[in-house]
């Protein structure tokens, strides 16, 4: 077997499954993904020689070229370097990291809060340390891969509720003792989908039930709620999410992620989280540039009056276009074609007229629900408004 494989020209069955896989054969063949942009600024990337309209990146706030963000990283560069080249647990916090932990603490109310170099990694850690072997996860299914990788991780038992459903929930756990340990898992803003989670309903379904909860605001922090404290605040139910995890690589502008709750929680999260025990700290460039965007979101609230101001333009843009945007309400926008036979023609027309944007493709969103992924932000242009309409009318004409 092994010298068939090697005739084939593969040493291995591995590299022969990549080699084989019809999903990469396409990719090969027409590279809808990773392609490589030689400029970017603000909401423009230049590629192949030609200037785009950016509407996939998570830019919320508009924030990646804020001067007082650009200087706040140039400036941790010099006094820190450029990083502590290992984990917390064995070489330290640095101040940056406790500072910003600090804010951010307080900036959503939780008592406590903990960084780590990546938002992935932190919704890892807000669910991997606490659910054990003989508690419940009870997850949205259209939670996010980063909550799924977490619950992976975990021996519990698991039940997807459906999505963004309390009663799917409340017969889920109908079925259970209310005394049994239970972790419930989702998220505020739903990342392809733009739904806000109900939370009111759902904390209803779950009240007296023993829930310990876990809540990915990746999408939803900096945009939603009061000055953007996110979904909790929005709804005034901060103190009923045990854990409120996310990302800087979103209205933060920066990478890295954050996870918040009890002094308690997050003190045991850093001594049981694989994650932060075993992965380097959050870099000083990267706490710097969301400390700043931070500071730029509490003191400057022109930013977050643009996003919405866009996301209201931009929603009724492709309303007007008989487009699905999939019930969103948010400036994460889904625009639903059904099929990959749809999407590639329609996501190909739009960079053809000058937008950029991500097909999504099921299995990674539900069979019929085949879309291209955009996101609004707070400095998207008049100028850039107008391609988009333009691209979208030629994209919608074509199907
Ligand atoms: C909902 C959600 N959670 C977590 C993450 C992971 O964040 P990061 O990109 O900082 O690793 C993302 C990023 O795509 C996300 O959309």
């Amino acid at each position: 077997m092994l010298s068939f494989l090697r005739k084939a020209g593969f040493s291995n069955s591995i590299a022969r499954r990549c080699a084989e896989d019809e999903s990469t054969r396409l990719r090969l063949k027409y590279s809808p993904y990773y392609h490589t942009f030689s400029g970017q600024k603000g909401t423009r990337v230049t590629h192949e020689g030609r200037e785009l309209v950016m509407l996939s990146s998570n830019d919320y706030l508009g924030l990646t070229c804020h001067p007082k963000v650009i200087a706040a990283g140039k400036a941790a560069l010099e006094t820190w370097g450029s990083s502590t080249t290992g984990a917390r647990l064995s070489n330290g916090s640095r101040a940056y990291h406790t500072k910003l932990e600090e804010r951010l603490a307080a900036f959503l109310g939780k008592e406590a809060c903990h960084v780590s170099a990546a938002g992935y990694l932190s919704c890892m850690s807000a669910i991997q340390p606490f659910a054990g072997k003989d508690d419940l996860i009870l997850a949205d299914k259209n939670c996010h891969s980063s909550l799924w990788a977490g619950i992976g991780l975990t021996q519990s038992r698991v039940e997807r509720f459906g999505h963004n459903n309390p009663s799917s929930l409340a017969e889920a756990l109908s079925f259970e003792k209310p005394e049994t340990a239970k972790l419930v898992a989702l998220e505020g803003v739903y990342s392809m989908e733009g739904h806000t989670a109900a939370l009111p309903e759902i904390l209803a379904v779950c009240k007296n039930q023993n829930c310990f909860f876990v809540m990915d605001d990746a999408h939803g922090f900096g945009v939603l709620g009061p000055g953007g404290r996110g979904t909790a605040a929005h709804f005034g139910v901060t103190d009923e999410i045990d854990l409120i995890c996310g990302s800087f690589s979103k209205a933060l502008s920066s990478t890295g992620g954050f996870v918040a709750g009890s002094r308690a929680a997050i003190e045991y999260l850093r001594t049981h989280s694989k994650q932060t025990i075993f992965s380097a700290a959050l870099p000083p460039a990267q706490a710097a540039c969301a400390l700043a965007a931070l500071d730029v979101l509490e003191t400057e609230p022109q930013h977050l009056e643009n996003l919405w101001r866009n996301t209201r333009r931009y929603r009724e843009l492709l309303l007007s276009l008989k487009l699905d945007i999939w019930g969103s309400e948010t400036p994460a926008v889904p625009v639903v074609l059904g099929s990959r036979e749809r999407v590639y023609p329609f996501w190909q027309k739009l960079i053809e007229k000058g937008v950029f944007t991500v097909m999504s493709i099921a299995p990674a969103v539900p069979p019929g629900k085949d879309l291209v992924r955009t996101a609004i932000s707070a400095a998207h242009t008049d100028a850039d408004f107008e391609i988009i309409a333009n691209a979208f009318a030629a994209a919608a004409k074509r199907w």
